[in-house]
């Protein structure tokens, strides 16, 4: 894509990505979000934090595109395990997107985005394919570099999975095995569960904009969630975000 337009819902997923643009960044704000356009890794970008949830992420992909003008979107961040094999330290490509809290019952089908006649939402499969590649790249050869072995014990990484398939958005932070088992029951195949990525591939679906959803697992969404999931936040977050998008956009 000729600019493409990178968020993230919280500072420590897009921090070390805002590091790395160039000197020559032009910040923007509109409606209390910094757009920061210039160049990241070679490439013209406008990163952003989105804030969290569904509203937030929605709001801002639209500026994004009406604003802003990109020609594609990639989402950024954590999520929780829900698919059995899906480990903290793996990778998930978002290949479809459903927003797991919508439910218009009676009036339309449980998860049915009402008058889109649609649940999932397909991410563009030119970008997942470049995404998986860049994920698999960086797991493989650089993560134990950047990640000491101390740290990677602490989290029990140990040779993380790439994996891609069905990514579920809610405005809840599931931090309990009960909402866990609630979830895969109304939707078996749901490999992590996040707070955007479903309403950013809405969006992007209503501006026929090219999308990708990215998530490094922070932990698996059960009554240790919190816990794992700030700890992963402040020491690993960015580390995965830069050695994944840096590969993604040098190609
Ligand atoms: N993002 C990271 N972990 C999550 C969880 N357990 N629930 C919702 N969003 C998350």
């Amino acid at each position: 894509p000729r600019r493409l337009g990178i968020l993230a819902a919280m500072h420590d997923e897009l921090a070390g990505l805002l590091a790395d643009m160039g000197p020559d960044v032009v910040v923007q704000r509109v409606g209390l979000r910094d757009y920061h356009v210039g160049e990241l890794y070679g490439h013209p970008c406008v990163l952003v934090l989105a804030r969290i949830g569904k509203v937030a992420a929605a709001a801002t992909t639209v500026t994004l595109i009406r604003e802003f003008k990109v020609d594609a979107i990639v989402f950024t961040g954590l999520a929780g395990g829900i698919g059995q094999g899906v480990r903290v330290g793996d990778v998930v490509v978002g290949t479809s997107l459903v927003q797991h809290d919508m439910d218009a019952r009676p009036i339309f089908p449980r998860h049915e985005i009402p008058l889109l006649d649609r649940a999932y939402f397909d991410t563009d499969a030119s970008l997942n394919a470049l995404l998986r590649q860049s994920a698999a790249a960086y797991v493989a050869e650089q993560l134990a570099t950047d990640i000491d072995a101390a740290t990677r014990a602490d989290f029990g990484i140990d040779v993380p999975a790439v994996h891609e398939g069905l990514i579920a958005s809610g405005d809840t932070f599931v931090h309990a095995a009960g909402m866990a088992t609630s979830l895969v029951e109304a939707l078996p195949d749901v490999l992590c569960v996040e707070m955007e990525g479903a309403a950013v591939a809405q969006i992007c679906h209503e501006y026929e904009m090219p999308c990708a959803v990215l998530r490094t697992i922070s932990d698996r969404a059960d009554s240790t969630a919190s816990v794992d999931f700030r700890a992963f936040l402040q020491r690993v977050a960015s580390v995965y975000a830069v050695g994944i998008v840096r590969r993604f956009l040098m190609g």
